[in-house]
């Protein structure tokens, strides 16, 4: 079949009304006005025509597990979805493989829930730990998210449904989201912020890519054309079709002539009538002259190409039943390489039948995911409490009875194990310091360590608070850590920190009263078992950290944020350039907390025999890495370059690759590679990607602070010009 001949018999046989309804949605179709979508919960619909035989297309997120209700009126069955660790934590896997199986199985979901496009992945870049969104955000690393989504991306479209690479782009922060103007040098829009957009397009033709809700030097990201039609489509070659984000811009004629070929979720159809309508402002547009009929047929054609494509044009049966069983597994197995072991003294792994205990609400009201369209409706989410008594770990059961009884008392018994919503206003937190000082002695004579969990929840539409509760623990929380921390260490037992949280907070003040300290993230619906098999050692911890823990928020890069004037910012001005994350800290020296790529082991991996070789375009960069300790585990090794001195000014390192080992038993080694192709080492000079001529060092890390070898090649190209 020829499609494409197709697709121009198609529009040359739509009317102008069918042209112009088109190119906007039908609606959101969870909201209690209009519940007629075709599967409930999902976020949008595009316009079926029948007599052309094109169908309804459905939209759902997100990144974290595919988002749509679990409940429908008149049906008794549940169309629960699988809940994946957030998307922070998947990047602390740095593996490739685990990716592309999570994008497979997310996207036989979306496949088998009579879905065509997942809303995912989100690339934006972790400019600044208070960004409310950033657990739905790969890193603060462009290669890393890149890679990352690449994976991803190729995982779900494999199904045979469509990827949305989203919000693009410089969309870092929440705080005045549908009008902030985003100031930025291009020199680090392309080189930070265009860049993961750029090779995923590259790399992936993900279907889909979906314009943000923020203005770029005072235009609507929805509405520049330089944007979506001379960066995304003639430098880099996109193909597919491009959707705004829901309800963005002002100016729907706008959007379209600037190749932002679909309005989502389309106002017209709705309760938002009131608000203005894309149809007829398109149609006044196209009436009077000032849009014309070939730009609009081009942006459906654009829609319609990716569109044969998907299920619901090929008349795909979905099954409403994926395997979840399977999914779970996939979930559990990314949960585990995701943890990162951020401090152990000789406090971890916990040993078969030692006796602990475990303090903090969080254990029960475990947090899986944030809040928003990247929100989750799993079958269940095993707490960490239920993780650890289901492994059978020798937690105090007194204390975990006092817990259940507690929580359920204060929360007036409205008490869900793992719930997504935990704000302020609905949910308040819970007082952590509920133990007496006599009661926290006994606990340590009876116990021979203790976890104190520590969990922050955050979501679309809000930025975290730079404030106790949120980025710094409240004086309850801290009450509770050095009681315990003074009552357990007295006798020469440890305590551990579980940190069930999806963005870095303050850990510096407090750090000194833990022995170990787990990051969890938000890990899904399997947070309990990942949890209880790190900490009886069946699992070790291989992750490595996406995005930098400072020392203190005054040390954070991004001082604008989220912008001025500081009561009601308009403008966010990315002043600190290409120096975000560790390309400040190193660079300037600043000591971070811990630093981008850290993360221990229950083992040690020693480095050995690198080798840099150029092959025509593309340099491999290989080395040894050998499990030297007594377990079992995977290492990521980090490839980082410093390069010469040249005409303008460069990080001290970048991250320009990346290799995760396999299982390597003690004593087991693996020759890893990276392959890097040259141009992939230029800068953006302003004006063009430049090679700086000179030569390269080549620092293979266990993290960008943790440089096990060293070596260096020459790179000279003819007019150092690409
Ligand atoms: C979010 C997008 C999401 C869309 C649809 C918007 O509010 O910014 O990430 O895909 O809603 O739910």
């Amino acid at each position: 079949m020829n499609k494409r001949l197709d697709i121009e018999k198609i529009v040359s046989e739509m009317t102008l009304e069918e042209k112009i309804q088109f190119v906007v949605g039908v609606g959101m179709l969870n909201h209690k006005d209009n519940p007629k979508g075709k599967v409930y919960g999902a976020a949008g619909e595009t316009m079926e025509i029948e007599r052309l035989g094109i169908p309804r297309t459905s939209y759902a997120d997100g990144p974290a597990g595919l988002r749509i209700h679990p409940d429908r009126e008149g049906d008794s069955r549940k169309y629960h979805t699988t809940a994946f660790p957030v998307e922070t934590m998947l990047a602390s896997t740095w593996n490739r493989e685990l990716l592309r199986k999570v994008g497979e199985a997310m996207g036989r979901e979306v496949a088998e829930y009579g879905i065509d496009i997942l809303l995912a992945p989100a690339v934006n870049i972790h400019r600044n730990p208070l960004c409310g969104r950033n657990f739905e955000y790969y890193s603060e690393d462009p290669l890393l998210s890149a890679e990352m989504a690449v994976a991803f991306v190729q995982g779900v479209q494999s199904q045979g449904v469509g990827a949305c690479v989203k919000h693009f782009v410089a969309n870092e922060q929440e705080t005045n989201r549908m009008t902030i103007d985003t100031v930025v040098s291009e020199r680090a829009l392309r080189e930070i912020y265009l860049r993961p957009f750029e090779i995923v397009i590259r790399k992936a033709r993900p279907w889909t890519v979906m314009s943000s809700y923020n203005k770029l030097y005072g235009k609507y990201t929805s509405q520049s054309e330089w944007l979506l039609t001379k960066i995304l489509r003639e430098e880099w070659g996109f193909e597919g079709f491009v959707m705004t984000d829901w309800f963005a811009g002002d100016d729907a004629v706008k959007q379209i002539e600037a190749g932002n070929d679909l309005i989502m979720p389309g106002r017209s159809f709705q309760y938002f009538a009131n608000r203005g309508s894309e149809v007829a402002e398109i149609r006044r547009a196209i009436e009077g002259g000032e849009l014309s009929l070939d730009v609009l047929e081009e942006r459906i054609k654009a829609i319609l190409k990716v569109l044969i494509k998907t299920p619901a044009f090929n008349s795909y049966e979905y099954s409403n039943s994926p395997d979840l069983d399977a999914h779970a597994c996939i979930s559990y197995e990314a949960g585990c390489e995701g943890v990162v072991l951020l401090k152990n003294e000789k406090a971890l792994p916990i040993t078969a039948g030692t006796p602990f205990v475990v303090f903090g609400t969080g254990q029960l009201e475990t947090i899986r995911g944030g809040t928003g369209s990247g929100e989750t409706h799993p079958r269940y989410t095993i707490s960490l409490l239920d993780g650890i008594i289901k492994r059978g770990l020798a937690a105090d059961r007194e204390v975990v009875e006092f817990y259940r009884k507690k929580i359920e008392e204060l929360r007036g018994g409205d008490y869900r194990i793992s719930y997504g919503q935990w704000n302020e206003e609905i949910r308040p937190k819970l007082p952590e310091n509920l133990f007496e000082r006599a009661e926290l002695e006994e606990l340590s004579e009876r116990n021979e360590a203790a976890l104190v969990v520590i969990s922050r929840i955050s979501g679309e539409g809000k930025d975290r608070r730079l404030e106790k509760g949120d980025y710094y623990l409240t004086d309850d929380e801290l009450e509770l850590i050095t009681g315990v921390s003074q009552a357990f260490r007295k006798k020469g037992k440890k305590v551990v920190g579980i940190l069930n949280v999806g963005s870095p907070i303050e850990v510096q003040s407090w750090i000194d009263l833990f022995d170990g300290i787990l990051l969890l993230w938000q890990p899904g619906q399997e947070a309990g078992r990942i949890l209880a098999d790190v900490i009886g050692g069946h699992v070790n911890p291989s992750g490595k950290l996406p995005t930098t823990f400072p020392n203190h928020y005054a040390d954070v890069p991004s001082r604008s944020f989220p912008g001025e004037p500081a009561d009601n910012p308009s403008v966010v001005s990315y002043d600190e350039g290409i120096y975000v994350g560790y390309r400040y800290y190193e660079t300037f020296r600043v000591e971070p907390a811990f630093e981008f790529g850290f993360g221990l082991s229950y083992t040690d991996f020693e480095y050995s025999d690198l080798k840099i070789e150029r092959d025509g375009e593309e340099l491999s960069v290989s080395f040894n890495v050998k499990n030297n300790g007594g377990a079992a585990g995977k290492e990521v090794s980090q490839l980082y370059v410093k390069a010469p001195k040249g005409k303008i000014d460069k990080p001290r390192i970048e991250l320009r690759g990346f290799e995760k080992t396999e299982l390597l038993q003690p004593g087991e080694e693996e020759r890893l590679t990276v392959r890097l192709p040259v141009d992939e080492i230029a800068s953006f000079d302003g004006y063009r990607w430049i090679i700086e001529q000179g030569d390269y060092e080549f620092l293979i890390g266990a993290s960008s602070r943790d440089i096990r070898l060293t070596g260096r090649i020459g790179l000279r190209t003819a007019g150092g010009d690409l």
